[in-house]
C-alpha cells in the first residue's frame, strides 16, 4: 500500500518506465525499499517495445566486450527463473520466454571466415559454441537458403518477448506497490551537491531519498543534471519488422537465425505464438524514429537471401525504436558522482538480455549501499571529466 501523496516523496524515484526502470522499480518495492515511484509519459513504451528480445550473450559477443559478456550470461542464466517469477508475480501474464537456442549462419566465404573466428573466440573462452557445415545448419532450418555455408549453433542463446516482458513488469510493480506517474521528469533537483527528487510535467516537485536514471537516450538530457555526471548516451536507432506465420507453415523457423549480410546484422526470431520478428538496422541519426522504405527494403532484401520462403509471410508491422549507446556501448550501472544519484542506462544493443541482472545489481545497491562485484566494470563513473560542484 502507497503512503504517497502527489507532490509528495518517493523513497526510490526511477525516471524512466521502460523494461530497465519498470524491473529496478519492481525488485526495489519487493526489497521493501519504502515507497517506490516511476515516472514516466509512456510507461511501458521504450526500445524493448520495438526491439526482438533475442537473449544472445554468446552469438552477439564482441572481441574485447569479456565483461560485457559475464554480464550478459549472468542475466541469460537468472532469465528462467526471472519470467517465471514474473508471471507469478504479475497475475498470470505470459513473457514469451523461449528457449530456442540460436544459429549463426555464414552466406559467402568472408562470413564463414568470420563466423569461423567467432567460433574459435568462443572455444578460447569456453562457452558451448558447435559449428555445423551447411548441410547440418540446413537439417536444423531447412527453410534456410541452399546457399548457407555453414555456421555456429549455440543452444543457450534464447528469447523473451519484450512487449510481454513489458506489461508483466507494469503489473508486477503495481502489485508489489509501486507508483506509476504519467508525466515527464522535467527537470532533476539538485541541493547541495546532491540529488533530492524532480520536478514533473504537472509542476509538481517529488522529494527522493534516491533518484535512479533509467531514462535510455534520454538520460543524459535531462535538465538540471549537473555536467560531466553523465556521458552523452546516443540514439542509435533500429528498424524492425513483424511477420506473421500461418499456421499452415509452422514451424517455418524453430530458433532465432542470424547472419551478417552485406555487413549488416540481420537476424530471425520466431515467436512460439506465429510472430517472426526481422531485425534490425543500425542507424546513427540522432532521435528520429521514422520507419524508412529503404530500411524495410533493406531487412526484406537480406532475410530472403537468407530465408527465401519469408516472401509468403503476411507482414503485419514496421516500427523503429532508439538504442542507448554509451560512448563504449556498455550500460551504466550503479552510484554517479552526484550522491543520490544511481544511473541503470545505456544498455544499447542488450537492454532485454541484461534487464534481470540489472534490476537485481540496482536494487541490492539501493538496499546496502554497497556495489556488486559483477557491476563494477560498468561504473557511471568510468567517463566522469570532472566531479559536479
Ligand atoms: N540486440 C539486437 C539489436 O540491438 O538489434
Amino acid at each position: 500500500m502507497t503512503r504517497l501523496a502527489p507532490g509528495g516523496h518517493a523513497d526510490v524515484l526511477v525516471i524512466g518506465g521502460g523494461v530497465i526502470g519498470l524491473a529496478v522499480a519492481w525488485r526495489a518495492a519487493q526489497r521493501g525499499l519504502g515507497d517506490v515511484v516511476v515516472v514516466d509519459p509512456t510507461p511501458g513504451g521504450g526500445a524493448a517495445r520495438v526491439a526482438a528480445g533475442m537473449l544472445a550473450p554468446v552469438t552477439e559477443l564482441q572481441y574485447g566486450e569479456e565483461p560485457l559478456l559475464r554480464l550478459g550470461m549472468a542475466s541469460n542464466e537468472r532469465y528462467a527463473a526471472f519470467a517465471a517469477e514474473l508471471t507469478e508475480a504479475s497475475g498470470g501474464q505470459d513473457t514469451g520466454y523461449r528457449r530456442c537456442g540460436t544459429l549463426a549462419v555464414a552466406l559467402d566465404s568472408d562470413d564463414r571466415a568470420e563466423l569461423r573466428e567467432l567460433h574459435a573466440f568462443h572455444l578460447r573462452l569456453g562457452l558451448d559454441s558447435t559449428w555445423l557445415t551447411g548441410r547440418e545448419a540446413r537439417k536444423l532450418e531447412p527453410m534456410l537458403a541452399p546457399g548457407v555455408r555453414g555456421g555456429l549453433h549455440v543452444a543457450d542463446d534464447h528469447q523473451v518477448d519484450g512487449r510481454r516482458l513489458l506489461t508483466a513488469l507494469l503489473l508486477a510493480g503495481q502489485a508489489a506497490g509501486v507508483v506509476v506517474r504519467r508525466t515527464e521528469a522535467v527537470e532533476l533537483l539538485v541541493e547541495d551537491g546532491r540529488a533530492v527528487g524532480v520536478r514533473l510535467g504537472t509542476g509538481e516537485s517529488v522529494t527522493a531519498g534516491r533518484v535512479v536514471l533509467a531514462a535510455g537516450p534520454e538520460s543524459h538530457r535531462l535538465p538540471g543534471l549537473p555536467d560531466g555526471v553523465l556521458p552523452a548516451i546516443r540514439p542509435v536507432k533500429g528498424q524492425i519488422l513483424r511477420l506473421r506465420i500461418p499456421e499452415a507453415y509452422r514451424p517455418f523457423l524453430s530458433r532465432n537465425v542470424r547472419a551478417v549480410v552485406r555487413g549488416q546484422h540481420l537476424y530471425l526470431v520466431p515467436r512460439e505464438d506465429g510472430e517472426l520478428v526481422i531485425g534490425a538496422t543500425s542507424e546513427e541519426q540522432g532521435y528520429d524514429t521514422t520507419v524508412t522504405a529503404g530500411g524495410v527494403y533493406e531487412l526484406l532484401r537480406d532475410a530472403h537471401e537468407l530465408v527465401p520462403g519469408i516472401t509468403e509471410l503476411p507482414l503485419v508491422e514496421t516500427s523503429a525504436g532508439l538504442r542507448p549507446g554509451s560512448p563504449d556501448n556498455a550500460p551504466l550501472l550503479g552510484p554517479t558522482a552526484l550522491p543520490g544519484l544511481v544511473a541503470a542506462t545505456g544498455h544499447y544493443r542488450n537492454g532485454v538480455l541484461l534487464t534481470p541482472v540489472t534490476a537485481d545489481l540496482i536494487a541490492e545497491h539501493l538496499a546496502t549501499g554497497t556495489t556488486p562485484e559483477l557491476a563494477a566494470p560498468f561504473s557511471p563513473t568510468r567517463f566522469a571529466t570532472k566531479v559536479p560542484a
